[in-house]
C-alpha cells in the first residue's frame, strides 16, 4: 500500500560504502568491536540524513561575547530498535540524536518443521509516539516481515506523524514487502545497500552473514 521516499545512501559515494564494504569482509568480521563500530558509524551517517529532515526551530544561545541566533530541533525523535542486532546502529543514532526517546522491540524467528518460519514479537518497550517522528531500525531488511511487524506492534504506542525505517543492507524482496505492507504511507526508507538475493533460509546474498552473530556471537 504504501508508497515512501526512498533513499539508497550506497548509490552516492560517500564514507558509508566504506564501512558497509568492511561489514561484508569476512577477513574484517572477525574483529566483533570493528564490526559493532562499523554498524554505530553507519547509524550516526543515517541520523545527519534523516536530520535534515526534520523540524528545526530557531533559539537565541548566548555566548561570551553576546547572542548567537543558532537552529535546534524543534521536537526530538523517538528511535525504535528490534533487538538484538539492532543495539549497535541504535547506539549510534542516539549519539547523534542525545535526547532521543528510545523503544525496543523483541522479534525473532520462530522456525517451523518445514524449514519455514513466522515472525514473533515478545517484547515492545516504547514511549508514547502520537504526534511524534519515529525512526525504526534494523540493519538486515531480509523478508521485510519483521521490520513491518513491529511498526505494526508500535502502533498500539500511538500513531508517529511519520516514520523513518532504517537498514543497512536490504534485499530487494524486503524493500517490496515493506512497500506491499506498511498500512500507512507516511513514512521514508532509508538504506545502506540493496542486494538481489535471498537464500531459502532468509538470508541476504552476498549480504554480510548473521549480523546478530557477527555482533554479539553465536546464539545456541
Ligand atoms: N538477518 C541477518 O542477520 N542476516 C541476513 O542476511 C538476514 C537477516
Amino acid at each position: 500500500m504504501g508508497k515512501p521516499k526512498i533513499h539508497l545512501l550506497g548509490n552516492t559515494s560517500s564514507l558509508i560504502n566504506q564501512y558497509v564494504s568492511e561489514l561484508r569482509d569476512e577477513n574484517v568480521q572477525t574483529d566483533s568491536l570493528r564490526f559493532r563500530f562499523n554498524m554505530e558509524r553507519i547509524g550516526w551517517i543515517f541520523a545527519y540524513e534523516i536530520s535534515r529532515k526534520l523540524i528545526w526551530e530557531k533559539k537565541d544561545v548566548v555566548t561570551s561575547l553576546g547572542v548567537a541566533s543558532c537552529e535546534v530541533l524543534k521536537q526530538q525523535p523517538v528511535i525504535a530498535t528490534i533487538l538484538r542486532a539492532g543495539l549497535p546502529m541504535h547506539q549510534g543514532l542516539l549519539n547523534a540524536f542525545d535526547k532521543a526517546e528510545n523503544a525496543f522491540i523483541s522479534a525473532y524467528r520462530k522456525h517451523r518443521k518445514d524449514g519455514r518460519f513466522d515472525i514473533k514479537v515478545e517484547y515492545v518497550s516504547s514511549p508514547p509516539l502520537s504526534g511524534k517522528t519515529l525512526i525504526l531500525s534494523d540493519p538486515m531488511l531480509a523478508t521485510g516481515a519483521s521490520m513491518v511487524l513491529s511498526y505494526k506492534e508500535l502502533l498500539g504506542k500511538g500513531k508517529p506523524v511519520h516514520t523513518h525505517i532504517v537498514s543497512i543492507l536490504a534485499s530487494n524482496q524486503g524493500v517490496e514487502y515493506v512497500k506491499k505492507s506498511m498500512p500507512d504511507e507516511d513514512y521514508t526508507l532509508w538504506l545502506g545497500a540493496v542486494d538481489d538475493e535471498l537464500t531459502a533460509r532468509a538470508y541476504i546474498v552476498p549480504g554480510l552473514g548473521d549480523a546478530g552473530d557477527l555482533a554479539f556471537g553465536s546464539k545456541l
